[in-house]
């Protein structure tokens, strides 16, 4: 098991990555504990929730909205959730962006933590803060930046993901390779079998190597006013096609990679090397 810890000005954020999903028990307060997951994660691993009253929402894109929000607001007055209670996310970067957003406005802010149970949120999306919702086609332009207290990334989870979510996942990973640490470029270019197969092992690694670097950043630059600007690398281009064509994050992030890659090439800020190397590997996977 491997603890990184993101350190901001008001909060410190441990991201435990090879744990057992279940042991998130023993970070919750014994009482006032409130889940949010998603239908599909509930069919998965509801059994095996710890025992607090659950708030399911519908998997996708489509639940980052107010309406969604503000039902789930409501739910919680009706279970008598107060200031002292505690908001869990299990699920993926949609129910990691609400409950991260729920907890940083229900009654002016209450305590959260996340199990994140897809590639794209145990890599990217779960870590760092940033939640949001949607208006209409515009993404996160509703939201703030609260850490949670935990993120749980248990990669045996990853075995139960449909096939297009494991590979939005990749995308991210491939981001984090680009611009941060070059050795994610290298495992994904020499262990192809294995990262299809969702090798445990490779799995970890990778995700630990990309919250370390994403954790390196967010610490310096919480509230992205410079440099945490580049975590957002092919999502310029990546968030209008996610909302126009209606396809998954990492699918446009995959896109918007290569237009920002074709861009500096044509501008002549990287070498074609480089570009074939990166529109390589997003070709591969
Ligand atoms: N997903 C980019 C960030 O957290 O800043």
């Amino acid at each position: 098991m491997e603890k990184i810890i993101i350190s901001t000005p008001d909060s410190v954020s441990a991201i435990i990555i090879g744990a057992k999903w279940e042991a998130v028990v023993k970070l919750l307060p014994e009482s006032g504990v409130a889940i949010i997951t998603d239908y599909n994660v509930f069919d998965h691993y509801g059994s095996g929730f710890p025992d607090f009253p659950v708030l399911k929402i519908k998997p996708g894109e489509q639940s980052k909205q107010l309406k969604v929000v503000e039902s789930l607001l409501k739910k919680f007055l009706d279970i008598g959730l107060d200031r002292s209670g505690f908001i869990l996310g299990i699920g993926g970067g949609v129910v990691c962006d609400i409950s991260g957003f729920i907890a940083s406005v229900y009654m002016r802010g209450i305590r959260c933590g996340f199990v994140s149970t897809s590639l794209l949120s145990q890599v990217d999306a779960s870590t760092g803060g940033k939640n949001g919702v949607n208006i209409g086609l515009i993404k996160n332009v509703i939201g703030n930046f609260k850490q949670p207290e935990f993120v749980v990334c248990d990669t045996s989870m990853l075995l139960t993901l449909p096939d297009d979510e494991y590979y939005s996942g990749l995308a991210e990973l491939i981001k984090t390779g680009i611009i941060g640490d070059k050795t994610i470029i290298d495992i994904l270019e020499d262990n192809y079998k294995g990262i299809i197969d969702r090798d445990k092992i490779i799995l970890s690694d990778l995700v630990s190597r990309a919250v370390k670097f994403k954790a390196s950043i967010v610490s310096k630059d919480e509230k992205e006013s410079g440099l945490r600007r580049v975590l957002n690398f092919g999502h310029t281009f990546g968030h209008a096609i996610e909302l126009n064509e209606a396809v998954k994050h990492g699918f446009a992030v995959a896109s918007g990679i290569k237009l920002a890659t074709c861009f500096s090439l044509k501008k002549g800020l990287i070498k074609e090397a480089e570009y074939n190397r990166i529109i390589g590997l997003l070709k591969k996977y």
